[in-house]
């Protein structure tokens, strides 16, 4: 096998700290990480967003490892430098602390690709088991980056899916303190989603490890997209913070509208094109 360079943990954090933004996509299979990859960008996000997205369920609860790691395979099987991070889904370690690790490490074994996992977790006074398992996996060099902010896989206690840290000085105070303290248990990286961009700012100005944001402005260090909104793959609504790229649902039914009339007209296959010969005097003898 071709041993491919991908980018390290050590070559984010350089580009961080020359001020680079840096960018990030999710990724669900073969065909959308190689997109990703070919396109350089720097990190690639296989998100548990997928059940959505990919698999159809109408939130990320109800995704199972199992079905999980068959994305995961697939998607590390594309070339190229984008540095793999893998969701955490719910359900993997919300059960306890050995059962969290035996996952991670699962995770991180489906190929050498996956460099640091992504762990949801909520306010550091009130998910207090969340702080814990991600020092533990910390402290077993296991890289983790953490997610702050809107956690969809507690969209049931969040009560649906909103900004955080608008609403209160509390809120505000407490969002900024767990990216503290989530830094100092050994966070390589901390994605923040959907939060008031100031806040976001103010956030990445005081941690000396790179923010990733979604929906929060752009004064962190990096923006992450999930692929379906970027790239139009999905009906026409998407959130407001997305900003989309091409409609891949227009290009994609228009072509197989085309694709349905050639087949139907029979102006395809062409003769000649997309067809294939006998030779003449084998064919009149066959006759
Ligand atoms: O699962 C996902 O795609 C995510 C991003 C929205 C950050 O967690
Ligand atoms: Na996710």
């Amino acid at each position: 096998k071709n041993v491919v360079k991908y980018n390290t943990i050590q070559d984010i954090r350089n580009k961080y700290v020359t001020g680079t933004p840096l960018s990030m996509c999710t990724a669900y299979d073969f065909i959308t990480a190689t997109w990703v990859n070919k396109a350089n960008c720097d990190l690639l996000l296989i998100g548990d967003s997928l059940a959505m997205t990919s698999l159809g369920y109408d939130s990320t609860i109800t995704l199972s490892l199992n079905e999980f790691k068959h994305h995961v395979a697939s998607v590390c099987r594309a070339e190229g430098s984008s540095m793999v991070v893998v969701d955490m889904p719910f359900g993997t370690f919300e059960s306890g602390i050995s059962d969290g690790l035996k996952n991670a490490i699962d995770i991180m074994k489906l190929d050498s690709k996956v460099t640091s996992v992504k762990v949801e977790v909520g306010s550091y006074t009130k998910d207090k088991y969340a702080m814990k398992f991600i020092e533990e996996l910390c402290s077993r060099g296991i890289p983790v980056m953490a997610h702050i902010g809107l956690t969809p896989q507690k969209v049931h206690s969040l009560g649906g899916y909103k900004v955080q840290g608008s609403k209160s000085l509390l809120q505000m105070q407490e969002l900024y303190e767990t990216a503290m303290q989530l830094q100092k248990i050994g966070c390589w990286s901390i994605l923040i989603e959907c939060v008031p961009h100031k806040l976001a700012q103010f956030i990445t100005s005081k941690l000396s490890v790179p923010t990733i944001g979604i929906g929060a402005g752009n004064g962190t260090s990096g923006q992450v997209l999930v692929i379906s909104d970027l790239l139009g793959m999905q009906g026409d609504s998407v959130p407001k913070f997305v900003k989309q790229a091409v409609n891949m649902t227009d290009i994609a039914t228009q072509g197989l509208k085309e694709y349905i009339a050639s087949v139907e007209d029979r102006t395809f296959p062409e003769r000649g094109t997309h067809t294939f010969k006998v030779k003449e005097d084998l064919w009149n003898e066959f006759l």
